[in-house]
């Protein structure tokens, strides 16, 4: 989604504010723009496009000045155009505002602002308007500290405001200042010394300072070279905290990898040892989790979990229902987090819900654990982005500590969702009927999966080779049963994403129900079937597609491959692993199927079309 960068300081601002927008180009975008104070001018480059293509213009005309805001756009409201990228200014054309999120009663405040007189709107977006309104309320105001007036002009219009938004804004005639305020959309505030910056993401400014303050929503805030004051939307001085960043500019490069989605693929053997650090408990043969919050009484009572999430961490949750349900016998529900939050879905005291996000910031998920700590249920996260809102939000929850991940499509999340799931389900299983022996076993299994990822990872050439094969398929199908088919679905959403062929995941026994029309010589089929207990009902699924002429991928393991190296045209072997912590092997090999094939056929891997990294309107 859109991104924004704001810098106050005595460096010149324009590369600082290029590079964090370079820095955020994973969040997705269409074009992009920067406003830069120059004396008592404000210097404005942007296009439709790549930062790029905003580079170019600013290398032919380069903006001068040591303050000054930038953005991303992902387009909402308006189409992709130069008019349409941000910054947009107010009827005086001195203040200009860049803006995150939707300003849901646009069209009313645009009319508010045409019958006052006086505005002309240059764009379609909902982003205009507030610049107008807050520009328009600064006109009327009285006072001889500009600073103050700015500040409280964006108060008013921002209380007039429905929808969410994280915006910063500076005034060709205050120098040295820029105004930030947050609503639904995340928004930091980066504390240099003599230098202050402001960003939707750490990830921007961490080359500059680690020291950063997390907005709260309704917060406001005046930021100048040497200082920063934080107030509500009500006015009150506003409570915060500086936080380190946990991690330095040098994480969120791509190091030696071509691009951030191999980089993450191949960090998950440490993305996945640090989802257990410190979280086994050996003696006990159980997992520690103390950031949940609830004493074993308390945990005992649960008797009804339901996991929320969208995308890639909705599949987690599929996952989750498995291992939980397997580990701990506690019935567990899914629900797409967009939906769960509109509907009424039964739900008792004992109920606990774990909303699941890599970024802590979609939309969605956010949605629905505020609509469930509404109606009073314990809501728990499961986030990667340490001071994100869903992790703030909750009643307690489980860190994922994967580092950062840049790449749009989600790979080591995914693993290391999918290895706390199973931490959770072993502390429930092991406080009700899960034997110490069992729980032994568990943590066996958990702890064997780095060595085992490594293993999978020196398969990417082989993987690779079989992308070559099919990269004139104009689609696949992924099938897989119990714990692995939701893994199925992750396989085709990765495709889907990254190479934009058509992809399902199904049940492999759905085969026969529908899907098996599906089936060509043409269009290869992905058969998760490791050797586990279903093997042999999945090999009856794979003969029907051979016995219909269709290519079978089969990833399998163990005594997998001598049955199977006959009947499919492909095999990847992965080592022998406990049904539990399956996924976790089994899903990487079809991420690097996606990510060969998208090479293979040219696609921007890290920023496929039309998708963001994290998900901020709904
Ligand atoms: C996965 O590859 C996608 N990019 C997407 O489905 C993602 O998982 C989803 O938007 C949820 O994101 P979150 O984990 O940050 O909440």
């Amino acid at each position: 989604m859109c991104g924004i960068v704001g810098y106050v300081g005595r460096s010149e601002a324009a590369p600082i504010l290029l590079d964090g927008l370079r820095r955020l180009e994973y969040r997705g975008y269409d074009s992009a723009g920067v406003a830069i104070v120059n004396g008592t001018c404000i210097e404005t480059r942007k296009c439709a496009g790549r930062i790029a293509d905003l580079a170019r213009l600013m290398t032919r005309h380069p903006p001068v000045g040591h303050y000054g805001i930038s953005h991303t756009r992902w387009a909402t409201h308006g189409k992709v155009t130069d008019e349409n990228a941000h910054p947009h200014f107010d009827a005086s054309g001195r203040i200009a505002l860049v803006h995150n999120g939707v300003i849901e009663n646009y069209s009313a405040l645009r009319e508010q602002l045409e019958r006052e007189g006086g505005h002309t709107f240059n764009s379609d977006t909902d982003t205009e308007v507030l610049a107008h309104l807050i520009g328009s309320i600064y006109q009327q105001l009285n006072g001889a500290d500009s600073k103050a007036r700015l500040v409280n002009a964006t108060r008013a219009a921002l209380k007039q405001v429905i929808g969410t938004y994280g915006i910063a804004l500076v005034h060709s005639e205050i120098k040295d200042f820029i105004v930030g305020a947050r609503r639904g959309s995340p928004l930091v505030l980066g504390v240099g010394r003599d230098e202050n910056f402001l960003a939707s993401d750490v990830s921007a400014i961490v080359a500059h300072t680690r020291d950063a303050v997390y907005l709260n929503d309704f917060d406001i805030v005046a930021v100048s070279r040497d200082s920063f004051d934080i107030s509500s939307l009500a006015g009150e001085a506003g409570n915060y905290q500086i936080s380190k960043v946990e991690f330095g500019a040098e994480d969120v490069s791509k190091g030696d990898f071509p691009h951030y989605m191999l980089k993450e693929i191949f960090e998950q053997p440490n993305s996945v040892r640090d989802a257990m650090r410190g979280r086994l408990d050996y003696d006990e043969c159980t997992a520690k989790l103390g950031g949940l919050n609830m004493a074993p009484a308390d945990l005992r009572d649960v008797n009804r979990i339901i996991l929320t999430g969208c995308g890639t961490a909705l599949h987690a949750a599929l996952v989750g229902e498995y291992l939980i349900e397997q580990l701990a016998n506690v019935p567990v529900e899914v629900e797409y987090a967009s939906e769960f939050r509109h509907r009424n879905t039964p739900m008792s005291g004992d109920t606990l819900v774990f909303a699941i996000s890599q970024s802590g910031e979609t939309a969605d998920t956010l949605g629905a654990l505020r609509e469930s700590r509404r109606k009073g249920f314990r809501t728990l996260g499961i986030c990667n982005n340490v001071a994100s809102t869903i992790a703030r939000e909750s009643d307690g929850g489980v860190y994922m500590h994967a580092g950062p991940e840049i790449g749009v499509a989600a790979t080591k999340s995914f693993t290391s969702q999918v290895t706390i799931l199973a931490l959770i389900g072993l502390l429930l299983g092991r406080i009700r009927h899960l034997s110490t022996s069992q729980g032994s076993r568990v943590i066996e299994a958990l702890e064997a999966l780095p060595e085992q990822i490594e293993q999978v990872l020196k398969l990417s050439d082989h993987v690779r080779a079989i992308a070559k094969k099919y990269a004139s398929a104009d689609g696949m199908l992924f099938f897989g049963r119990q714990f692995n088919f939701p893994v199925a679905l992750e396989g085709a959403l990765k495709l889907k994403e990254i190479t934009y062929l058509f992809a399902e995941g199904h049940p492999s026994a759905e085969l026969k129900h529908g899907i098996i029309a599906l089936v060509r010589p043409d269009l290869p089929s992905v058969f998760i079937a490791p050797d586990d207990a279903v093997f042999s009902k999945n090999l009856n699924n794979i003969e029907q597609v051979k016995a219909r002429k269709g290519p079978i991928i089969a990833l399998t393991s163990g005594n997998g491959s001598a049955h199977l190296k006959n009947i499919a045209s492909d095999v990847i072997e992965i080592p022998c692993v406990s049904d539990v912590v399956a996924p976790v092997l089994t899903a990487i090999p079809l991420q690097l199927l996606a990510y060969h094939l998208a090479v293979e056929l040219g696609r921007d891997v890290d920023k496929p079309r039309n998708l963001a990294k994290s998900v901020t309107v709904e």
